[in-house]
């Protein structure tokens, strides 16, 4: 057990403001602020001259001295943060506006799911060059967000958990046969790895251009081709060994993704079938034994 400390002091010397009267002592909040930072964390700011960046006044003090400079709004071009996000189309495009808040969620959870496909699609790209390249350890560092985002995405399944049974049923009923195993992004992800099943081409609800999108992938180098030829090349011991744990990495949490999304579904659609009209929560528990990599794990057998 670690010591105790009187309650209005942090071992780091923070004062809490939890003694001697009311909360913060009666100060406004932006006095209180700047108190409990720690004095090492305000020199990495200079304040520009003028009126100050923040939404209350900086107090005299908390600007000296400079040991790094952040530039604010350096420049009259530099765009804001709203505008270099894109943020009123983003919002425009994203189901957050719609009456019923659990649809919201429902519906801007798969959109939120959607952008980090196309993350992982893109740095998937790029672990296949860093292969082509002979650079394993540039392989492992383009992986290494991969299975981050997939236990993000496993967050959001959380999320969705927490709907009502009869909030996910309405959703279900207006969802018609729209699925996200009509995710084409998904499946680009699983061909541009290698797990080619050229069944799902004809899955129902890819527009033209999605499956235009998907043959394409089928045309290019999967990154299991890549893997293999690296490999093949005698390549240093350490980066391959670097580039393999990243892909194991990587093919593991999107197997636990597969796996939570299959008890999300049998939670919600007991032992009935998907909107895509598979059987349910049988077809993903089966779905959880597919390996977008199969070649780098058959190297532990
Ligand atoms: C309550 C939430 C969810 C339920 C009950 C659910 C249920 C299902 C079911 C039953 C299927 C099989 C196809 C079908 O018959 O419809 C499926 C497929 C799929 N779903 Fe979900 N899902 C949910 C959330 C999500 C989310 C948030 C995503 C993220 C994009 C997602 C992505 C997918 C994908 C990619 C497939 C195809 C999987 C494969 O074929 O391996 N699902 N889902």
């Amino acid at each position: 057990m670690g010591a105790r400390h009187p309650p209005e002091h942090r071992p780091d010397g923070v004062r809490t403001g939890r003694a001697g009267g009311p909360r913060g002592g009666g100060r406004p909040l932006s006095e209180r602020l700047m108190t409990m930072l720690p004095a090492s964390a305000l020199p990495t700011l200079e304040f520009p001259s003028g009126p100050s960046p923040f939404p209350f006044p900086v107090p005299a003090g908390a600007t000296a001295p400079a040991r790094k400079k952040v530039h604010v709004n350096a420049t009259a071009e530099a765009p804001p943060y709203g505008r270099i996000l894109r943020l009123e189309e983003l919002l425009e495009a994203a189901c957050v506006r719609e009456d019923d808040v659990e649809r919201v969620l429902f519906l801007a959870t798969h959109q939120s799911c959607e952008i980090f496909f196309a993350v992982v699609l893109r740095h998937l790209q790029d672990v296949r060059e860093a292969l082509d390249a002979g650079d394993g350890f540039l392989a492992a560092r383009r992986a290494a967000p991969l299975p981050v985002i997939f236990r993000t995405l496993v967050g959001q399944f959380d999320g969705l958990a927490t709907l009502t049974p009869a909030a996910f049923e309405a959703i279900r009923t207006a969802l018609g046969e729209a699925s996200g195993f009509q995710s084409a992004q998904f499946r680009e992800i699983e061909y541009l790895c290698g797990l080619r099943d050229t069944r799902f081409l004809n899955t129902a609800g890819f527009s033209a251009a999605e499956r235009e999108r998907l043959r394409t992938r089928l045309e290019e180098r999967s990154v299991q081709e890549a893997y293999r030829d690296y490999t093949a090349g005698g390549p240093d011991r350490e980066a391959a060994d670097a580039a393999r744990r990243a892909l194991l990495d990587f093919d593991e949490a999107m197997a636990l993704w597969r796996a939570r999304h299959a008890v999300l579904a049998e939670r919600f659609l007991g032992g009935t079938a998907g909107t895509a009209g598979s059987d349910g929560a049988s077809y993903l528990w089966a779905a959880a034994r597919r390996r977008v990599l199969p070649e780098v794990w058959a190297e532990l057998a």
